[in-house]
C-alpha cells in the first residue's frame, strides 16, 4: 500500500506535523466513519473552540476490507473537485484546510454541528426553503465554471485529462447503469418486487434507453461533476440564525454529463417523497425537484453572459439546458431503479414499517422517467406522473 493508514490515536500527531494544530496535547479524536468507503475522524480541543475533520481513503472499501481493493486515488478526485468548487461556490462546501496526496488524507472543516440531509428527512423534517435551491445553484456554479462556457478550451482539455477516474466511473457504469437490468449477483430486492425486477430485465425498450443514458455518461464530457450528489452527500443546519447547506463527499467526481448530478439528487428527492407519503408525513417534498431545477437554470443563465466562447449564442443555451433537463430526468430514473432492485438500497425505503408499497410505486416511477424522458419536459409533467 505504501502509505500511512491513520488510526484514531495517530491523528493528534498527524495534525500537528501537518501544521494544522499547535498544541498536540490538547486534541481529542473520535472516528465517525459511517459511509462505505473511507474513514473520517473528528478532532477537537478540550473547550471545543477548535475542531477539524480528517478523511482518509484506504486502499480498499472500508466496510469490505482488503478483500475488496480500491485505489485510494479517489481521494485525489475529491480534493480536485473541492479545489474547483472553492473557486466558484466556496460557501457550499466545507472549508478545505489541506490535502495530503502522499497519504490520501483531506483535512477539512468540522461540520458536526450540521446534519446529513437524508437523516433529517428520514426523521420527518422538511427540506426548508433553502436546501434544494442551494443544491441547484451548486450544480450550476460548478458545471458552468468547468464547462467550455466557463473555461478556455486548452484548460478544459487539461481538466478533462486530470479528472479521468476510471475505477469510480466503472462502479457507476456497472452498479447504476447496467446491473439492475441484467441478471447479476449484486442485485437484490424485496420478494414482493420480484415480478417487477423480472419485467425490467425483460424490457427491451427500457434497456435501450438505459444504454443511451449509459453511453452519454461514458462519453459526454460536459463539465466537472460531483458524481454522487445524493441526500447523504449534503449537510444542512443553521449557523448564527442563517440556514447553511454544504455539499460534501465528491470522490466520484469526473467530467461528465451535467444531468447526472441533478438526476441523482432528484431520485433521492422522489424516494424521500414516497417515504413521506407512506408515513402520511408529506411536507414540502413535492416542490424540491422544481426548486432545484429553477435554481440551477437561473444560475446557469445568470452566468451565461460571462461565457468565454461567444460563438455559443443565446439560442444555444436554451437548447443546451433543455438537453440537460432531459438527461436529468433519465438519470433520476436510473438512480431510483438501482436503489430498489440493484446493489445498494436506501434507508428511506428500507426502514419503512412496510417498504413494499412505496418501493413498488417508486420503481414504476423510475421506469417512466427513463423511457418517457423526452416527453416529460417540465417539473409539472413529473408532478403529474408522481
Ligand atoms: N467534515 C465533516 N465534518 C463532520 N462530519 C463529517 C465530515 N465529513 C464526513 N463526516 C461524517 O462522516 C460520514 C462519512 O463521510 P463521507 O460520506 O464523506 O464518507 P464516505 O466513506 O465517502 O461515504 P460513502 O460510503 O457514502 O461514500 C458522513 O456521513 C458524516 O457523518
Ligand atoms: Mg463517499
Amino acid at each position: 500500500m505504501g502509505y500511512r493508514i491513520l488510526e484514531t490515536d495517530d491523528i493528534p500527531a498527524y495534525l500537528h506535523e501537518r501544521g494544522h494544530w499547535a498544541d498536540v496535547t490538547d486534541i481529542h479524536v473520535r472516528e465517525v466513519s459511517d459511509g462505505n468507503m473511507n474513514r473520517v475522524f473528528l478532532a477537537s480541543n478540550a473547550d471545543g473552540s477548535h475542531s477539524l475533520a480528517v478523511k482518509q481513503a484506504l486502499p480498499w472499501v472500508r466496510v469490505a476490507g482488503p478483500s475488496w481493493p480500491m485505489s485510494p486515488e479517489r481521494a485525489d478526485a475529491e480534493a480536485r473537485a473541492y479545489e474547483q468548487v472553492a473557486k466558484v461556490a466556496p460557501d457550499k462546501i466545507p472549508v478545505i484546510h489541506g490535502y495530503d496526496a502522499d497519504n490520501y488524507a483531506l483535512v477539512m472543516e468540522d461540520m458536526s454541528d450540521l446534519e446529513v440531509l437524508r437523516t433529517v428527512l428520514n426523521e420527518g423534517a422538511s427540506y426548508g426553503p433553502d436546501a434544494s435551491a442551494r443544491i441547484g445553484e451548486f450544480v450550476a456554479q460548478l458545471t458552468f465554471a468547468t464547462s467550455d462556457f466557463g473555461m478556455d478550451s486548452a484548460d478544459r482539455k487539461a481538466l478533462i485529462a486530470a479528472s479521468v477516474s476510471p475505477e469510480l466511473c466503472k462502479i457507476t457504469e456497472d452498479v447504476v447503469l447496467s446491473e439492475p437490468y441484467i441478471e447479476h449477483e449484486h442485485n437484490h430486492w424485496l420478494p414482493e418486487l420480484a415480478d417487477l425486477a423480472a419485467s425490467f430485465r425483460a424490457d427491451a425498450r427500457l434497456r435501450t434507453e438505459v444504454a443511451d443514458l449509459r453511453y452519454t455518461f461514458m462519453t459526454s464530457a460536459q463539465a466537472l461533476l460531483h458524481g454522487d450528489l445524493h441526500t447523504g452527500s449534503v449537510m444542512v443546519g443553521e449557523r448564527e440564525g442563517a440556514p447553511v447547506v454544504r455539499v460534501f463527499d465528491p470522490e466520484f467526481s469526473f467530467v461528465g454529463p451535467i444531468g447526472y448530478d441533478l438526476g441523482l439528487y432528484w431520485a433521492n428527492v422522489l424516494v424521500s417523497e414516497e417515504r413521506a407519503r407512506e408515513l402520511g408525513a408529506l411536507t414540502d417534498h413535492g416542490d424540491q425537484l422544481r426548486l432545484s431545477w429553477e435554481a440551477f437554470e437561473t444560475e446557469f443563465r445568470r452566468l451565461w453572459p460571462t461565457r468565454v466562447d461567444t460563438f455559443f449564442d443565446d439560442a444555444f443555451v436554451d437548447r443546451f439546458l433543455s438537453r440537460v433537463w432531459t438527461d436529468s430526468v433519465g438519470y433520476a430514473g436510473t438512480e431510483i431503479v438501482r436503489r430498489i432492485i440493484g446493489f445498494a438500497h436506501l434507508t428511506d425505503l428500507t426502514t419503512l414499517p412496510d417498504p413494499v408499497p412505496a418501493s413498488r410505486r417508486t420503481l414504476l416511477l423510475g421506469r417512466e422517467l427513463i423511457v418517457r424522458r423526452e416527453e416529460l419536459t417540465s417539473p409539472e409533467h413529473i408532478r403529474a406522473l408522481v
